[in-house]
């Protein structure tokens, strides 16, 4: 196999020249250590280093667990191993074992690890979702999956995965999440003020301590009463609008009855957001449904067609996922009337959680929804009945030139 990682395997192999470096410390230990720290990680414990290299990192969890523990070093590549192998005895690090994976199973046991980590490993994965399900069967319940990956935000390289393993290609962090989660683990937390280099994203995930029995999201809201919730939307007189539908996870379930909903000439898109897309080419779940068309977002831009006004906006589960919402909003609100209506069904969330983690955990406060819309142009028309108990209804409508004049009144936002 070629090597696929130059200025990783530098670093690896530097370690490897000079290995009094192993018991010398130095920022990417502390890190590494403050990361264990964190997360309760020590002696005793097991920790798997998936995508090892050259053992770096293995080295480093080695002190971590203690001769009572074991740090699996895992690699796909022998030659890597050996030097892995040759490295921990030259040491003493006996508590170091090597695991020769694949690229769609890490063949570690299942159930014995307390904490799977892989750094700068998961960008190379040809097979993520086949070797996320592994990871998670591997780990003992409540056990931690930490990523150290590139770069922050949605996707922007669309390599296809299976170039993946050969080339270098940076992941997206709202990929990494979307994936984990629906391999069965909870998003736990952000981890980058431990860590030695400012590029990366850090992003821990647990195994539910009592793993349900189906597989996909642990943490999705309830389903939603979708025909009840598209009876409620105030739906646009006029003729020759277009309706744009924007609806992950659960949500999903609302477009067939928002299309039988609308006026039958209404045409109405579906749109694929690149924070959700592992590829250029990859549809959600139902997509395309008939008669809908699908509008892809990309870099904050989505390909409307020209001729396209908006009557009605509709985000039920995905206004939480956008990374940067503004330009989008703002997009969305050149092209409406006056008259329009953008809808947002969303899992309410803590006022004071930052942008970034509202997504990763798939819940937003109303006040930060209401604050966005209104940076893009849209004021809050109605607080509709939340169609289930932890999520919230609201319906904005485009400020006019007149009313972005006129200081807002405060229009009050109900649970
Ligand atoms: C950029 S290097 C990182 C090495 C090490 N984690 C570090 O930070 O120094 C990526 C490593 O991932 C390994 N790799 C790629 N796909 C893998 C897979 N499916 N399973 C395990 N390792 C994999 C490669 O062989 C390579 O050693």
């Amino acid at each position: 196999m070629i090597d696929r990682c130059t200025l990783w395997l530098a670093t690896a192999l530097t370690l490897v020249c000079q290995a009094g470096s192993l018991a010398a410390g130095g920022s990417r230990a502390q890190a590494l250590k403050a990361l264990c720290g964190r997360l309760e990680i020590g002696p005793g414990a097991v920790i798997a280093d998936v995508g090892c290299g050259e053992g770096l990192d293995a080295a480093e969890f080695a002190r971590v667990v203690g001769e009572s523990g074991t740090v699996l070093a895992q690699e796909i590549e022998p030659a890597k191993l050996a030097t892995v192998v040759r490295v921990a005895a030259k040491h003493g690090l006996h508590q170091i074992v090597p695991v020769l994976g694949q690229s769609d199973d890490p063949r570690l046991p299942d159930g014995f690890v307390d904490l799977i980590y892989l750094n700068r490993v998961f960008h190379h994965l040809a097979q993520p979702q086949a070797m996320l399900r592994r990871l998670h069967q591997d780990l003992k319940p409540g056990g931690l999956l930490v990523v150290v990956d590139q770069h922050r935000g949605p996707l922007t390289d669309w390599a296809p995965t299976e170039r993946r393993e050969e080339e270098h290609h940076w992941t997206g962090e709202t990929t990494v999440v979307r994936l984990a989660r629906e391999a069965g683990f909870l998003f736990h937390d952000v981890l980058e003020d431990v860590w030695h280099e400012p590029q990366p994203f850090v992003l821990a995930f647990r195994k539910p301590a009592a793993p349900p029995p189906d597989a996909g999201d642990p943490d999705l809201p309830p389903p939603l009463d979708a025909k009840a919730l598209v009876r409620a939307l105030p739906i646009p007189q006029q003729d020759g609008w277009a309706a744009i539908f924007v609806g992950l996870d659960r949500g999903r379930a609302v477009l067939p009855a928002l299309k039988e909903g609308l006026p039958p000439s209404t045409r109405l898109a579906d749109v694929v957001l690149d924070e959700w897309a592992l590829t250029l080419e990859e549809l959600p779940p139902g997509a395309p449904h008939p008669g809908t068309e699908v509008l892809r977002k990309n870099n904050n831009s989505l390909a409307l067609p020209p001729d396209m006004r908006l009557g009605l906006v509709l985000f039920v589960d995905a206004y939480q996922w956008l990374w940067e919402p503004v330009p989008l909003l703002r997009q969305l609100r050149e092209r409406m009337p006056d008259s329009g209506l953008l809808a947002i069904v969303e899992r309410q969330g803590p006022d004071d959680e930052p942008r970034r983690l509202a997504g990763h955990h798939r819940r937003i406060s109303s006040r930060r929804v209401a604050e966005e819309m209104r940076e893009a142009g849209f004021q809050l028309r109605q607080t509709l009945a939340p169609p289930t108990e932890d999520r919230c209804f609201l319906l904005f409508e485009p400020r006019t030139s007149h009313e972005r004049l006129q200081p807002e009144a405060p229009k009050e936002l109900r649970p």
